[in-house]
């Protein structure tokens, strides 16, 4: 096996050029060697701040880079499927940022693209799975502390965005659904193991971002969804937090409850709660609130290409999340329950 695994970076964006840094200085095995971005200043971004010599101006020049052994995607969501599938076929191993894709038929290419290829490694950046808070509530939850789980609360909060970014993000972004709460219908498969989704409800509204109108999308909304062995989760997610960004889980058993990050709680502790909560103000924004778990991801990644793991079976829990989001944006737009066929 390899003991150095040589990156490119494809899309140095918001947060390319986080995972840039990260891939740059602080992965043990991974060497960043090239990048690639339409930008011109952000390829210069990646020259001067990390030394990169290898530039390219498209995806496709990258992948005939034979010096290339696995390819990183943070580019726009409706790329990703495409974009994986291209890799593959390059030989490349491919770590990609959430979504895996923005529809079901785009899964399926995706998997069998993978079934092909099938000693490559395909990761999906879902970093909650390696934030040591949410890594200790599954840890509790497994220890059987909070009895049988039989509800979540999963809640996604982003700032609210003075410069226009969300509503120019929003058409390719596969909508809130998709692209928020993605991170807790992954999380929510992980506390439960896989539960299969029974169906689906959702509503939501545009409160502070009328632009959004263009692409159908919302800034504010729930989906309640009802898993199988009567697992009630909900999903909120928003574009309008005045308290700043939030990321938190609510867990509750029957024998007790756990709560990580709710209303500005510690950000980085789990508080299993009895009686009374406490909380705080503290607040940061995702970069810092997941630094560790972006640095952990990235690990997890060269360490699975290193030791020949391919992740299969994260790549079909990528596939259900993105079923699931699915039928939300469905539930949504249609306003109607949308049932699960098992
Ligand atoms: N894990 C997380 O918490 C998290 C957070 C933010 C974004 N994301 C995901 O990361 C992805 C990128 O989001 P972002 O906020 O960085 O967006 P962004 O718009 O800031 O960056 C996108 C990048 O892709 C590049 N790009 C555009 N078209 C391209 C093409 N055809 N080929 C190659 N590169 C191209 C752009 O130049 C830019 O560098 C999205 O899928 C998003 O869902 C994940």
């Amino acid at each position: 096996m390899k003991t150095t695994i040589k990156i490119g970076i494809v899309g140095l964006g918001r947060i390319g050029k986080n995972h840039a840094r990260n891939l740059a200085q602080r992965v043990r095995g991974a060497e960043l060697i090239a990048g690639s971005s339409p930008v011109a200043a952000e390829r210069e971004w990646a020259g001067k701040e990390l030394g990169i010599t290898r530039l390219y101006e498209n995806m496709e020049s990258l992948l005939a880079d034979k010096d290339v052994d696995a390819v990183w995607l943070a580019t726009p969501t409706s790329l990703h499927a495409e974009q994986i599938v291209s890799a593959l076929e390059a030989g490349k191993h491919v770590f990609c940022e959430k979504p895996l894709a923005l529809t079901e038929a785009e899964c399926e290419r995706v998997l069998a693209a993978a079934d092909k290829y099938a000693s490559q490694t395909v990761m999906i950046g879902f970093m909650r799975r390696y934030d040591p808070a949410y890594v200790e509530a599954k840890r509790l939850l497994n220890n059987g502390d909070l009895g049988r789980l039989f509800r979540l609360h999963c809640a996604s909060l982003d700032a609210i965005d003075t410069n226009g970014f969300f509503v120019d993000f929003a058409p390719t972004s596969g909508g809130l659904f998709l692209d928020c709460s993605i991170h807790d219908i992954d999380v929510a498969l992980w506390m439960t193991d896989g539960a299969k989704p029974v169906s689906v409800s959702a509503t939501g509204i545009r409160a502070m971002y009328p632009g959004l109108a263009a692409c159908n999308d919302v800034d504010t909304a729930t989906a309640t969804v009802l898993f199988e062995n009567d697992i009630l989760a909900t999903f909120h997610a928003s574009r309008t937090s005045h308290h700043g960004d939030e990321t938190s889980l609510q867990l509750v058993g029957t024998d007790a409850s756990l709560a990580l990050g709710v209303g500005g709680t510690p950000v980085s502790e789990v508080s299993v709660q009895k009686g009374n909560a406490n909380h705080s103000d503290r607040v940061v924004d995702f970069f810092g609130r997941f630094e560790q778990a972006f640095v952990l991801e990235a690990q997890a990644f060269v360490d699975a290409i290193s030791s020949g793991d391919t992740l299969r079976g994260r790549l079909l829990e990528a596939q259900a999340a993105t079923r699931i989001g699915v039928a939300m944006r469905e539930a949504l737009e249609q306003q109607k329950i949308v049932n699960f066929d098992n």
